[in-house]
């Protein structure tokens, strides 16, 4: 038997204003997708926002359904109206932020699995790593770059072959 280790690695900023103005900027993007957020069952509102090569920002929200598989995160809302409409306008990074009346948030919010399986596929697709902020309101920012270092076991299109 051998026992493997995976490591990841991310940097966490105390807050917001330890960013760079473009980082900043872009959370606040992330802020302002929320606006859309149609979040009436979970009450958890959640923004993506993406920056691409070109500067241009593309936002998404959560998006749910009365009939709950129905709905779609903010992150794949986002990455698949890139996907959609932008595929040649590379993804440089992707904030995301989220806010809930019901209690606190006091560490970013990461993204669920099916979310880091679309950002992996684009992130193949594209040949270049996209850099994930994960903001927590009034709270750190967590910097990841590559979604290997979010999914480590991503499934590659190699493993079919
Ligand atoms: N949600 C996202 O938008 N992104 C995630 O990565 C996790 C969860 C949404 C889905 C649902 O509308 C609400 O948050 C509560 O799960």
């Amino acid at each position: 038997m051998i026992n493997h280790q995976i490591k990841v690695a991310f940097d966490e900023y105390s807050s917001l204003q330890e960013l760079d103005i473009t980082d900043r900027e872009l959370c606040l993007q992330a802020v302002k997708a929320m606006e859309n957020s149609h979040s009436p069952y979970s009450k958890f509102s959640v923004g993506a926002a993406l920056k691409l090569q070109s500067g241009k920002i593309i936002l998404g929200s959560n998006q749910e359904n009365v009939a709950y598989p129905s709905g779609l995160c903010a992150e794949r809302v986002a990455l698949f109206h890139w996907g959609a409409n932008h595929p040649d306008d590379l993804i440089e990074s992707m904030a995301v932020t989220a806010h809930t009346n019901e209690f606190k948030l006091l560490k970013p919010v990461t993204s669920c699995g099916s979310c880091l399986q679309v950002m992996a596929e684009y992130e193949k697709k594209q040949g270049k790593p996209i850099r994930v902020l994960l903001y927590c309101i009034d709270g750190p920012v967590w910097v990841i770059n590559g979604i290997e270092n979010l999914l480590p076991f991503l499934f590659f299109e190699d493993r079919l072959a």
